[in-house]
């Protein structure tokens, strides 16, 4: 385990076996579909890769990055976008593929803003929901893991943009996001 690390909250098995088994839901959901999955950068990016490989129709892949400011009214608005999508969401069937629902202010003006560009349908998958944090009213269609309001990181999720390549999810030392 990494020395800045508490304890591994999810060992690589526990990802590998909950991951495979929320994506053949999907892939049962979506067999006669061929979707447009997109992840959202950074944070999915190994939840998408290992996700993504359990699928079995044609599928797109695409991905956005985003910030949101933060808090205010549900709206497309008021995401900033870093890097949009190559593809036209219009007409599409799109997975979103995220890290982590929190407050869900990003999930939730993010649905709306492919819905605002003509998806024929936006649902959301997502590897972690820290549910006890959501002000939003936005829910995953697909979650692998319900969590504590703890400080993850791995696995995708960073710090000050480290620790996102651990195998596991893991929680972070205090000591080293309150110094
Ligand atoms: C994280 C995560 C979601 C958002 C969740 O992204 O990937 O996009 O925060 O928070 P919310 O539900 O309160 O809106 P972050 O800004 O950390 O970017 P990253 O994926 O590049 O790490």
């Amino acid at each position: 385990m990494h020395k800045d690390c508490e304890r591994i909250m999810l060992t690589e098995e526990q990802l590998r076996s909950r991951v495979k088994e929320v994506a053949l839901v999907v892939d049962e959901d979506y067999k006669d579909k061929s979707p447009l999955v997109v992840g959202i950068l950074k944070g999915s990016i190994i939840f998408y890769a290992d996700f993504i490989r359990f699928l079995s129709m044609p599928v797109e892949l695409d991905f956005m990055a985003v910030s949101s400011y933060g808090s205010g009214a549900v709206s497309s608005g008021n995401l900033k976008i870093k890097k949009d999508l190559d593809k036209d969401v219009k007409g599409r069937d799109v997975i979103i593929v995220e890290d982590i629902i929190d407050s869900g202010f990003t999930l939730a003006c993010l649905k709306r803003m492919l819905e605002e560009r003509g998806a024929a349908s936006v649902k959301i998958v997502t590897l972690l929901d820290k549910a006890e944090r959501r002000e939003y009213d936005i829910k995953s269609d697909y979650n692998c893991f319900i969590i504590e309001n703890e400080f993850v990181v791995g696995y995708g999720l960073d710090y000050n943009e480290q620790y996102r390549h651990l195998p596991y999810i893991g929680i972070l030392k205090r000591s080293v996001y309150e110094k």
